[in-house]
């Protein structure tokens, strides 16, 4: 009699301790903060666990050199930080105006084409790592850009001073 419930009180313990254990180490965002802006017409979307972890993975591998943090080494004034997102023409701060930058990149003005000094999968010839990356890649490189803001705050984009 003792015994068993000695085993039942263990194992409450046990699933207690699991229920903490699996919380704290799940990363997965909620859907909220993984809702970003999908076109200028102000739709949403939400980018799945996945997307996420692939956006990371390929931002840091393709774009990282440039834009550690979410800034633009060689312009610091244009970043990748929701603002000057925002102030580009045409307007950046959304998934599908980001996938059209990496297919074919403009000046911040809209006025020309930079396909040929921004990697894009145009440049695929210049910058080898663009060649392999498919339209679902594009998708969650821009979300990765537009989901940083909304987890590391004005850091994304502020430069040095946090860097
Ligand atoms: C070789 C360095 C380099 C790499 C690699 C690079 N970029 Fe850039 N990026 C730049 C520079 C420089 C600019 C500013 C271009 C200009 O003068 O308009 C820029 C601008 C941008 C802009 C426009 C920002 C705005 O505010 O309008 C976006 C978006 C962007 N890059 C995304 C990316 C992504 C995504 C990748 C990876 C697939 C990437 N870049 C890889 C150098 C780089």
């Amino acid at each position: 009699m003792f015994k068993k419930s000695y085993q039942f009180f263990a194992l409450v313990l046990f699933s207690i301790f699991n229920v903490l254990v699996t919380s704290a180490s799940a990363i997965d965002l909620d859907e909220a903060t993984r809702t970003v802006v999908a076109d200028s017409n102000g739709n949403t979307t939400v980018l799945t666990p996945e997307q996420v972890k692939r956006g990371k993975r390929l931002f840091n591998n393709t774009c990282g050199a440039c834009h550690v943090g979410g800034v633009t080494k060689t312009n610091p004034n244009v970043g990748l930080d929701p603002e000057a997102l925002s102030l580009a023409t045409p307007r950046r701060d959304n998934a599908a105006a980001l996938v059209d930058y990496l297919k074919n990149p403009t000046s911040y003005d809209g006025l020309e084409s930079i396909a040929e000094i921004h990697p894009s999968i145009k440049s695929g010839d210049i910058y080898p790592r663009m060649r392999s990356l498919t339209d679902e890649d594009l998708f969650s490189i821009a979300g990765h850009i537009l989901l940083q803001p909304k987890i590391v705050t004005e850091k994304w984009g502020g430069g040095k001073i946090y860097y």
